[in-house]
C-alpha cells in the first residue's frame, strides 16, 4: 500500500489552524513537558558524563526543547488541544505521552484535567520502561500516555480480542546519543497505540513530531502521516528518517521535495 507523509515546519497551533475539521484519524504525541528537559537536569547530567563525542558539542552544552518551561509548556499544550479536538473526527483519540517517568512534579493530574476539559478522558495507560531508570527515591520506570476520545460516533478501536492491557511492557526507552533528539521515543511505542485506534490508509497526525518516531511506526504499519515540528534542527532530522522509508509518494509542503523512488 502507498502511504504519504506530509511534514510541516512551524508552530502546531498555527498550523493546526489550516487544517480541515474532522480530518484527522488519530493523534499520536509528545509534546514538551514543561520539565525544562536536557537544560540542567538529570537527562542533562548524564550527557555531560557521557560526552559529546558524536558531536563535537561542548559536554557541558544543554540541548533545551522549545516551549519546555513550565509556563510555555502549559501555554503550548492548551493551544495544540483547541485545535487537536477540531480536527480529529469524531471518535478519534488523542494519545499524549505525559511526563517522563514520574518525578516530584504531578504534571500527569494536570495534564489529564487539561485534556479532559477539551476532548473527554479515557484512560491513563502505564508505559513500564525497563530498566533501572534515573533518580533516587523511587527511580523514574514509567510514562503515562493519557488517552482521550473525541465524543459524536463510537471509539475507533480495532482490537478485537479484549484483551488489550493497560500496562505496556516490553518496549525499551532510548537513551539518546548526541546524535538523536534527546527526548527520541522508541517507534514501537507510537505503533501500539496507532494499531488500535486507527486503520491501514488512515491519518495519523504528530503535531509535536520532534525527529519523526510516529511518522516511521504510522509509514511502517501503511498509515498516512502529519508531523508539524517547530524546530529546524528536528525537523530536518525528522525529515531524513521518513525519507528512508519507502511507499511514500510526498513528502512535506514547507521544503516542497517530492521523494518518490
Ligand atoms: C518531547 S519532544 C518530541 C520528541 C519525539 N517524540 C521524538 O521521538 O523525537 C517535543 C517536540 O515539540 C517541539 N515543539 C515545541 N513547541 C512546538 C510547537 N508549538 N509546535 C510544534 N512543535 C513544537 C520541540 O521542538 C520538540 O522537538
Amino acid at each position: 500500500m502507498m502511504t504519504d507523509a506530509k511534514l510541516i515546519l512551524g508552530d502546531c497551533r498555527e498550523k493546526m489552524r489550516e487544517m480541515e475539521s474532522d480530518s484527522v484519524d488519530m493523534i499520536f504525541t509528545d509534546p514538551p513537558y514543561g520539565h525544562n528537559n536536557n537544560d540542567g537536569d538529570l537527562a542533562h547530567n548524564r550527557e555531560k558524563a557521557l560526552g559529546h563525542e558524536l558531536t563535537g558539542a561542548k559536554a557541558e552544552d544543554a540541548r533545551p526543547i522549545l516551549n519546555d518551561s513550565p509556563k510555555e509548556a502549559e501555554i503550548v499544550f492548551k493551544g495544540f488541544l483547541k485545535e487537536a479536538k477540531r480536527v480529529l473526527v469524531p471518535g478519534g483519540c488523542c494519545c499524549c505521552c505525559c511526563c517522563g517517568g514520574g518525578g516530584p512534579d504531578p504534571q500527569f493530574a494536570r495534564w489529564s484535567l487539561w485534556l479532559d476539559a477539551e476532548i473527554p478522558f479515557k484512560h491513563a495507560i502505564v508505559w513500564d520502561k525497563g530498566g533501572l531508570g534515573m533518580g533516587w527515591h523511587y527511580r523514574r520506570n514509567y510514562e503515562f500516555v493519557l488517552v482521550a476520545q473525541k465524543q459524536g460516533a463510537a471509539c475507533k478501536w480495532y482490537d478485537e480480542t479484549n484483551s488489550v492491557p493497560n500496562i505496556i511492557k516490553g518496549i525499551r526507552k532510548i537513551i539518546p546519543s548526541q546524535a538523536q533528539h534527546p527526548t527520541e521515543k522508541p517507534f514501537e511505542l507510537a505503533a501500539w497505540f496507532i494499531r488500535l485506534h486507527s486503520r491501514e490508509g488512515e491519518i495519523v497526525l504528530d503535531p509535536f513530531m520532534g525527529s519523526g518516531s510516529t511518522g516511521v511506526a504510522a509509514l511502517r504499519l501503511g498509515r498516512n502521516f502529519m508531523g508539524i515540528e517547530l524546530d529546524e534542527k528536528y525537523y530536518r532530522m525528522a525529515e531524513a528518517r521518513i525519507r528512508n522509508w519507502k511507499g511514500q509518494t510526498r513528502l512535506n509542503e514547507a521544503t516542497g521535495g517530492d521523494l518518490d523512488g
